[in-house]
């Protein structure tokens, strides 16, 4: 990281460091993306000094950079391996041990710049794929918030190895319940309940796993509150591996197509953390995939309600749902005007 001049600053310098007002509040948050208007506001709140990172700048804001090219073509290898491993196991073979171990290490080994995976995420979401991308979004939403939490490399590698076998046991679920487009009957529901037993079984058989992936597998849809499946368990006996892919799981479901219904934004999950999330989830583990996870969001284009488009130019860390967005040459505060709102990510 360098110490530069609030002036000097660049379009996509990436901040090394938290900016906190004089109340001790973080108004700019570390690994954040500079725009004129953050430069802007930095300036007129006297701020004349910060860190940043000097290996570059947010790939957002350039064209593809090389990072990005082959952090997307080894995103598609392993969308590719992970659809192989399904089929495999739906052709009655064994679990891919060394497969799966082997997406795992891709993903661990740190040849992902964490812009670049997060961008990835965002980009790729092919809707016919989903079975196979969701698997790897979630292991890869793992791996990072094992890092934000600042988990050693050998508990990331097993939060990883449980983000990508957490519905494997879907193999096992009728594909027409699986893509029902309407309301599922409670008896479908109750069938799709069984793919975290099924998952837990296919990954205990093959006896290559720790205990705490299989446990991962079976308790990702198990809520903190008691209100989860498949044995409605509370926080007590719940680990953070299940926790997080919890979080991590729920996050991608909402962001992506589904047969059922179109991808929320990245906006309306974060609300809905905040909120009903907040009985439902570790609330260390949300506040730090949330704080983290934002950031990101500063350069992405936006369509709002109105008709306009726009460019998020700054995330509060105190309000996240609410971003101030550039539109033409105006900067406009989602929390203060109540006739705009986001529609979609262009
Ligand atoms: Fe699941």
């Amino acid at each position: 990281m360098k110490s530069v001049a609030v002036d000097k600053c660049r379009t996509g310098d990436i901040l090394a460091e938290d900016i906190f007002n004089r109340y001790g509040a973080v108004i700019v948050a570390k690994n954040t993306a500079l725009n004129s208007y953050i430069v802007y506001k930095l300036n007129e709140m006297g701020i004349q000094q910060i860190r940043i990172h000097d290996d570059g700048r947010n790939s957002s804001y350039s064209d593809e950079s090389s990072t990005y090219r082959k952090a997307k073509e080894a995103y598609r290898e392993s969308v590719s391996d992970i659809r192989s491993i399904i089929s495999e196991l739906a052709a009655g073979r064994p679990l891919n041990v060394d497969k799966v171990i082997d997406i795992s290490d891709k993903i661990c080994c740190g040849i992902y710049d964490s812009h670049d995976i997060l961008r990835v995420l965002n980009v790729e979401k092919d809707f016919d794929e989903y079975t196979y991308t969701h698997s790897l979004n979630v292991a890869f939403y793992t791996m990072l918030t094992g890092k934000w939490l600042n988990l050693d490399k050998d508990s990331i590698r097993t939060a990883v190895k449980a983000g990508l076998l957490h519905d494997i046991g879907k193999v096992k679920i009728p594909i027409e319940i699986l893509n029902k487009k309407s309301h599922l009957s409670d008896e479908e529901f109750e069938e799709i309940k069984k793919h975290t037993i099924y998952g837990y079984n296919l990954v205990k058989e093959a006896k290559q796993f720790p205990e705490e992936v299989c446990r991962a597998v079976l308790s990702h849809h198990e809520r903190i509150d008691k209100s989860g499946y498949p044995f409605a368990i509370g926080c007590e006996k719940l680990d953070i591996f299940s926790k997080i892919l919890a979080v991590a799981d729920v996050y991608d479901a909402m962001t992506s197509d589904r047969v059922y219904k179109k991808r929320d934004t990245p906006f309306i999950a974060f609300e809905m953390f905040k909120t009903e999330g907040v009985k439902n989830f570790d609330p260390k583990i949300v506040n730090t995939f949330l704080n983290n996870v934002s950031v990101f969001y500063v350069g992405s284009k936006v369509f709002l309600n109105t008709g306009e488009t726009g460019k998020i130019a700054y995330i509060p860390p105190q309000s996240i749902t609410e971003p101030v967005v550039k539109i033409g040459y105006k900067y406009v505060d989602l929390a203060k005007d109540g006739s705009r709102s986001i529609l979609c990510m262009v």
